[in-house]
C-alpha cells in the first residue's frame, strides 16, 4: 500500500464538514499525488498516510461508527481531528467533541490537534425547537433558536481561514516530531 503524506477522511451528511475538509485538503502543503481526500462513504481502507485529518459532524455529541472504526484502526500515525456542529459555538464544546473522538485513538499515535466550527443545521431541527413551545420554558427555546440562527451562515470564510491556520499548526507539529 503506498504511503501518502496526508490523508483527509471526512463524514458529512449535509455538506458542511465536506467544505471544511476540502479547505483543509487544499491547505496541505504536499504535492497533489502525495495527499488524498476521501468521503467516509467511499472509504475502503485502501490508502494509508503518515498524517491523518479525520473529520466528522457532531451527532448527539459524538461521531459516527465509521469514523470511530477508522480512528481505532490507526497505529503509529499522526492524527488530527476536525468537524462541524450546530449547537456548540464555544471552545469547551469543541474540546468535548475532540475528546469524544480522540478517546478512540490508541496511544501509539501522535495527536496533532483539533479544529471545530459551527455548521448550518437542517430546518427540521428549527421546527423541532418550535414544537416545544408550551411544553418547555420559552427562554430556553429562544436560546436554542438563537444558536440555530447563528449557525446558518457557517462554515464561513473566517471558519475556512481558521481551518487553514489549524493545518499550519498541525503540519509544523508533525515536522517537529520527525526531527525530535
Ligand atoms: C441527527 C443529528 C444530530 C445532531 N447532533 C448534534 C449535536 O449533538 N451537537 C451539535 O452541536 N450539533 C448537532 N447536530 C448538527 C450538525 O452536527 C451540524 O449541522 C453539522 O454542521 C452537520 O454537518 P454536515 O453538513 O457535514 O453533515 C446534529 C444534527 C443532526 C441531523
Amino acid at each position: 500500500m503506498p504511503m501518502l503524506k496526508y490523508l483527509v477522511i471526512y463524514a458529512s451528511e449535509t455538506g458542511n464538514t465536506k467544505k471544511v475538509a476540502e479547505e483543509i485538503y487544499k491547505a496541505l502543503p504536499s504535492k497533489k499525488d502525495d495527499k488524498a481526500i476521501v468521503d467516509v462513504r467511499t472509504w475502503n481502507g485502501s490508502l494509508d498516510a503518515e498524517n491523518y485529518f479525520i473529520g466528522f459532524w457532531a451527532n448527539r455529541g459524538s461521531c459516527s461508527l465509521e469514523i470511530i472504526d477508522i480512528l481505532s484502526s490507526l497505529h503509529n500515525r499522526n492524527v488530527a481531528v476536525f468537524g462541524t456542529c450546530g449547537m456548540g459555538n464555544t471552545d469547551s464544546y469543541y474540546s468535548g467533541l475532540a475528546q469524544n473522538a480522540t478517546a478512540w485513538l490508541s496511544e501509539s499515535n501522535n495527536f496533532l490537534g483539533s479544529y471545530f466550527c459551527q455548521g448550518r443545521m437542517q430546518e427540521s431541527i428549527r421546527d423541532k425547537y418550535e414544537s416545544y413551545r408550551g411544553k418547555c420554558d420559552d427562554a430556553k427555546i429562544d436560546a436554542m433558536l438563537k444558536i440555530y440562527d447563528s449557525a446558518l451562515s457557517h462554515p464561513n470564510r473566517e471558519d475556512f481561514q481558521k481551518a487553514r491556520y489549524f493545518v499550519d499548526r498541525c503540519v509544523k507539529k508533525a515536522e517537529n516530531l520527525v526531527t525530535a
